[in-house]
């Protein structure tokens, strides 16, 4: 198969041509005056995407799941309790890392395909009247799954429990709409191979004056996660360690391109890329696992016609089609697979991908009538 693969994974995304060139620079000293203004001018970047004047940034070498140990290792002291919302297996990553530093967590899981319902995080916390839930943990959007939850909603349901509300927005951060100051948001976690358009290799994470609170009471273990020593390094624009300098150029590149599209077209952008492939996939008569209100804007979750694996879709959709997806995860492995519609995705792109569904059930004997799913997505295309 020749040309490069079509790339409908969540993660790691399509890194554009403007990034992939400014990475190619030749190598700076990580501490020399030509980083520091860059790291500035990327603190501030990265602020506006959080949409926090008050929140601090870090920016980790690390994946996603880093800043998740970050996260707890910076904001949950051992033994103390947490509430941790799960609808998927992301949720899931962050209560167990959360038990691994010793924290006592309540789990409070929902059913898979379904968002978390905010009512119920509510209850919980009036009934919590000695204030022992110091932390919510919750996913922003639920990769696994393909649901997106309230973020908005849940954070109000605190009224005035002073629990930290701790959000996983690795997938959702630039994507899907996140105000941090807005919405009292405490921690917030990302990273760079998804909305950013980057490599893998960069850990971000937000946090609130009230976060910062409770990291300088809290007795965890932690070096290479602390935030102290970040915040420390931040002040003369560098980082405690060597940073992934490449992948700095090319964070400092994806800012100026969102910032040139403007944050509210990108969430646009996405929610119709998620309409797009929805609307294809329902009519060629596949299932999605989320429903309509709660579907993420980045990522599809399709189930696996009876008599079907995963595997078999996949593998015809890549060697027929050089068309990647990813498979299903944790309790939804067996039964579903992906497509990430995230970052820089072209809508060419996403009507290939369903006419190569279609093209791929064909082949595997599953009732489908070519042309169904490409003339849905076309028809919602040329609706907008
Ligand atoms: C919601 C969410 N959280 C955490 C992670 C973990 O990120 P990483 O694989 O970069 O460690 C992912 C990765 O897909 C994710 O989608």
């Amino acid at each position: 198969m020749f040309g490069s693969e079509y790339l409908l994974i969540p993660g790691p995304t399509p890194v554009p041509e403007r990034i992939t060139r400014v990475m190619q620079q030749p190598m700076i000293n990580h501490r020399g005056p030509a980083f520091h203004q860059m790291y500035a001018e990327i603190v501030e970047g990265v602020k506006k995407i959080y949409q926090t004047e008050k929140g601090k940034v870090v920016i980790y070498p690390s994946s996603g799941t880093g800043t998740m140990e970050a996260a707890i290792a910076n904001f949950v002291c051992p033994s103390e309790k947490v509430l941790a919302v799960s609808i998927g297996a992301f949720g899931d990553r962050l209560a167990e890392i959360a038990a691994a530093f010793g924290a006592d967590v309540e789990k409070m899981d929902f059913p898979w395909g379904e968002a978390a319902d905010p009512e119920k995080i509510r209850e919980r916390l009036k009934m919590d009247t000695k204030h022992e839930i110091k932390a919510i943990l919750v996913t922003h959007n639920e990769t696994s799954t393909g649901v997106y939850n309230d973020i908005e909603k849940i954070s109000a349901t605190r009224e005035n429990h002073p629990a930290l509300l701790i959000v996983d927005g690795v997938s959702s951060l630039a994507a899907l709409e996140l105000k941090m100051d807005a919405w009292n948001l405490d921690v917030v976690l990302s990273g760079s191979q998804k909305a950013f358009m980057l490599p893998p290799g960069l850990g971000l994470m937000a946090f609130s004056e009230k976060a910062y609170e409770a990291y300088q009471r809290n007795t965890n273990s932690r070096y290479y996660w602390d935030i102290g020593r970040s915040l420390k390094f931040q002040e003369k624009g560098e980082t405690p360690s060597t940073p992934p300098v490449t992948i700095y150029f090319g964070l400092q590149e994806a800012l100026k391109m969102l910032e040139e599209e403007g944050l509210e077209n990108v969430i646009r952008r996405h929610a119709g890329y998620r309409d797009l492939i929805r609307g294809g996939v329902q009519a060629m008569g596949l299932e999605n696992v989320a429903a309509d209100a709660c579907a993420s804007p980045v990522v599809t979750t399709i189930r696996v016609p009876q008599g079907h694996t995963p595997a078999e879709i996949r593998n015809r959709m890549r060697e027929d089609f050089n068309m990647v997806v990813s498979g299903g995860q944790g309790k939804l492995a067996d039964t579903t697979f992906r497509i990430g519609h995230l970052g820089y995705m072209r809508e060419m792109d996403l009507l290939s991908c369903i006419a190569a569904l279609e093209m791929t059930l064909k082949r595997l004997g599953i009732p489908v009538e070519l042309g169904a799913g490409v003339k849905k997505a076309q028809e919602i295309l040329l609706a907008r």
